[in-house]
């Protein structure tokens, strides 16, 4: 690649004046000095992150490093009490990865982390990302971390005509030919914050570039045109009924099936998710107790692959069924979709 040195320099250059402070970033001039980022801190902000923005993940890094400082201690939780701890982050299929992959490196690896990006993907629920970012940052191997993010300054960088997904390979055999021997975890941490912070995906802030001398979609004018996207289908609707089921000062909650969407959680007893909004008569039969059921309004939630629709309807002192009776405070480790719900029957307790 032609401009590729003048490229690095420029970007590692601005990296090292504005690289952003992270909870579990170790900054260029301390990485520079010899310090090391512990593999477990890079290996949790990546999963947490590959989910949610940098601000919703930190509360959440801070505090799991700090109740479990060592993916030892990670190792040893509870299941109930993990699932507990990520919730409000998603995707709780990844939680469960989370704690299998802590205790492959716990139990086979003597508490330690493999230092090459093969050794790490050999971990239970590694993906190539992950296992990439990992040996980068906290290993210094030269290891090609590709995002959506990184992704999308390939597109620019190189105006890449061809529509996501289909250019993916493309797009990474582009950023493949970046990477060096030369500081690769500042390198793509480099990129990272690039993408974040200044080649945004709607506005990109070309004038604060430090790369757009060489950036073809800059010269053609209209950056923030790329990645080019093959039209996606909308998201379908779904509609559902959840039942805010109350006793005192406490709610009905239940256990949701280990497989599936939000998998092994806690949360509101609900109909079926279905294609068509339910009615009144619907909505009631389909209830888990005999009640005095009232309608609360509706809740709105957006899922990976669809929206929902969840209307709410309460009710109060009914005894029958097999809930798990839980106090206010007990409702704050719900997923977010019940958790919108429960709000909307929080005065009821
Ligand atoms: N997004 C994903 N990983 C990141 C990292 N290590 N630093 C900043 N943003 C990120």
């Amino acid at each position: 690649m032609k401009d590729r040195e003048a490229i690095r320099s420029a970007l590692l250059a601005w990296y090292d004046a504005q690289a952003r402070e992270l909870a579990w970033r170790t900054s260029p001039g301390d990485r520079r000095a010899g310090v090391r980022s512990d593999p477990y801190r890079v290996w949790l902000s990546e999963v947490m992150l590959q989910q949610t923005t940098v601000p919703h993940a930190t509360p959440y890094f801070l505090s799991f490093t700090q109740r479990w400082p060592t993916v030892s201690d990670l190792a040893a939780v509870e299941d109930g009490d993990l699932m507990a701890a990520w919730a409000g982050l998603g995707y709780y299929a990844r939680a469960r990865n989370l704690l299998a992959c802590a205790r492959a490196v716990a139990s086979q690896h003597g508490g330690v982390f493999p230092d090459t990006e093969e050794g790490l993907r050999a971990l239970p629920g590694v993906g190539a990302y992950t296992a990439a970012a990992v040996a980068a940052i906290a290993f210094d191997r030269a290891a090609n971390v590709v995002d959506g993010n990184v992704e999308r300054v390939m597109s620019r960088l190189f105006a890449v005509e061809t529509p996501l997904p289909d250019s993916k390979p493309e797009l990474k055999a582009l950023a493949g030919e970046l990477v060096t021997e030369e500081r690769p975890g500042d390198w793509a941490q480099a990129l990272m914050d690039l993408g974040a912070t200044v080649c945004k995906p709607k506005s990109p802030l070309c004038d604060r570039c430090p790369i757009s001398t060489w950036c073809a979609a800059y010269a053609g004018g209209a950056p923030e045109t790329y990645p080019r996207k093959t039209r996606k289908a909308d998201r379908p609707r779904r509609h559902g009924v959840a039942y805010v089921l109350t006793r005192g000062d406490q709610m009905a909650l239940v256990r949701r099936p280990p497989k599936g969407l939000l998998g092994g959680m806690l949360g509101l007893p609900t109909s079926d998710w279905r294609a068509t909004p339910y009615t009144d008569a619907e909505a009631i039969a389909a209830a888990p107790a005999a009640a005095a059921w009232r309608d609360l309004g509706a809740v709105e939630h957006v899922f990976t692959h669809f929206s929902l629709t969840l209307r709410v309807f309460a009710a109060d002192g009914a005894n029958d069924g097999d809930f798990v009776w839980t106090s206010r405070e007990g409702l704050g480790a719900l997923p977010s979709v019940f958790l919108k719900a429960a709000m909307a029957g929080e005065r009821l307790i």
